[in-house]
């Protein structure tokens, strides 16, 4: 959409978007801006609703304030959400890219001001919202339909404590398009050991960045990735990345983020059967949210508080290798697995990550992000992540990291007769009741055998929102970037 977005104090911008509310025609701002009454009349023409999103444009003569003013409807004042001015602001985009315009200067103040919205919130998702706009994943494209050039964007403001929500909103987006990007490359370029890769690139932000693999998985206990691995050539990997603040104390705990990696998931032996696989290089998308939020964690969060990301990363292969329904694993805490189903294998990599957060990491709190079930789909669609936390004070945390960034989870209950479901008749549990009760439950109840009690936990479940069939809002058809700017605002917010 655009190439690049930066930011400008002062000069003559192309175009400005003005808020407008519905009823309420130009407010003060605006009037001030309209000096020869072409706004006002661009209000009458049918296309003026005021709807959120919708757009009229005006052309006022001698180019002033700017050739182009985009009348942009923001619905009515008490209904109005930064989610809501976040869809609203890329729709304005889309046409200011269709229109090849270089620079913008956003006039929100009547729309603020009677809305009461937050003067940084309100432009930190103007910035998110352009940033989410712009990505684009072109690097597989080749000779026969080569990627268009697209413009670049300057916005103009010019006052500094904007400037900076602006800045802020940008970093946001930048993770959650570094997510993207992962999610797009195809399987057979993103491997373990390529996560790996674009992990260690992380490194010129000040972090660090560790994996362990081959021998170290089994001196490790890493139970759920050797396994879930041993089918395919492409070794699993348990990658680590670690933010520490410049100033932090020793014994500060950290945040932990764990993320189901799953470089394909093609079911294993209990193969996926039809249309069931296509789409699953998508599966390592928790990882992928994990990374993203620690590139913004790092580049432009910087918050006081230490943070550990845990990517458990395999591909669910098949071969004459591949662990089987029937085998039992035990893990690195004791705890007995039979497999009943090799699909349902992103809990048995995650198993790991949060067996070693819990002995190795003394984490403040563990947050597990994956695409882990098609039922959280059934339940929810696309517009809510499923949450299951049962510590009041991190859900908390994590319903206001949810809240900023327009990410939407919704809880589901943790219960013991749910995990009496996993209980298997000969070993400790098994990895799918192969009935076919709150199957996005069981997952968490499975997880919840590898999580010490007393560290607080939150499992999200993705598979619903970690991508869109269509444009949406300032997402095209693809990757979402889930949960790279909720993480990064938990951390944020911490
Ligand atoms: N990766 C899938 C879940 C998934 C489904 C993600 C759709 C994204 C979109 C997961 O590993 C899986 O296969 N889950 C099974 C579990 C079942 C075998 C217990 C499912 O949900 O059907
Ligand atoms: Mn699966
Ligand atoms: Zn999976």
């Amino acid at each position: 959409m655009f190439d690049a977005i930066s930011l400008k104090k002062t000069g003559q911008p192309q175009a400005i978007v003005v808020g407008v509310l519905k009823g309420k025609g130009l407010g003060t701002a605006a009037k001030k801006l309209d000096t020869d009454g072409s706004m006002a009349a661009a209000t009458k023409r049918g296309e003026a609703t005021g709807e959120l999103g919708s757009i009229a444009a005006a052309f006022p003569g001698n180019n002033k304030p700017a050739g182009r003013v985009l009348l942009l409807g923001l619905g009515n004042a008490k209904d109005l959400t930064i989610d809501g001015l976040r869809n609203a602001i890329a729709a304005a985009g889309r046409q200011l890219s269709a229109a090849s315009v270089s620079s913008v200067r956003f006039e929100l103040d009547d729309a603020i001001a009677s809305a009461k919205l937050d003067d940084n919130d309100t432009f930190a998702a103007v910035g998110e919202s352009l940033g989410l706009l712009s990505w684009r994943c072109e690097t597989f494209r080749g000779t026969a339909n080569p990627p268009s050039a697209k413009p670049k964007l300057a916005i103009i403001e010019g006052k500094a404590a904007r400037t900076k929500s602006l800045q802020l909103g940008l970093g946001l987006a930048e993770g959650a398009n570094f997510a993207r990007t992962l999610s797009q490359t195809p399987p057979n370029v993103a491997t373990p050991a390529w996560m790996f890769g674009e992990a260690k690139k992380l490194t010129k932000h000040g972090l660090k960045v560790t994996a362990v693999k081959g021998e170290a998985l089994k001196r490790e206990k890493l139970e759920g990735l050797i396994n879930v691995g041993k089918a395919s050539e492409n070794q699993p990997h348990l990658i680590r990345i670690e933010y520490r603040p410049a100033k932090a104390a020793k014994t500060a705990k950290p945040i932990v983020l764990v993320g189901k990696t799953m470089t394909y998931d093609s079911g294993g032996l209990s193969i996926k059967v039809g249309g069931g696989m296509v789409g699953m290089k998508r599966d390592k998308d928790g990882g992928c949210g994990v990374m993203g939020a620690m590139l913004a964690i790092a580049k432009t969060i910087k918050p006081k508080v230490p943070v550990v990301a845990l990517l458990c990363s395999a591909e669910n292969s098949i071969s004459d290798e591949a662990y089987r329904p029937d085998d039992v694993l035990t893990f690195r805490n004791g705890v007995t697995v039979e497999v009943t189903n090799t699909d349902a294998e992103g809990r048995l990599v995650l198993a790991d990550g949060l067996c070693w957060a819990c002995d190795k990491e003394k984490p403040a709190a563990i947050v597990d992000v994956a695409t882990l079930t098609g039922g959280v789909v059934v339940a929810l669609g696309s517009t809510f992540a499923g949450m299951w936390c049962d510590d009041d004070k991190l859900r908390d945390k994590v319903q206001g990291a949810s809240d900023a960034s327009g990410e939407r989870v919704w809880r589901l209950p943790l219960h013991k007769e749910y995990r009496d479901m996993m209980k298997s008749p000969i070993a400790d549990i098994i990895n799918s009741n192969p009935n076919r009760k709150a199957h996005p439950i069981q997952g968490a109840a499975f997880l919840s055998y590898f999580v010490d009690e007393k560290v607080p936990w939150c499992h999200l479940d993705i598979a619903g929102t970690h991508a869109v069939e269509g444009d949406d809002g300032p997402y095209i058809k693809g990757p979402t970037g889930f949960s790279a700017r909720l993480l990064a605002r938990l951390a944020e917010n911490w």
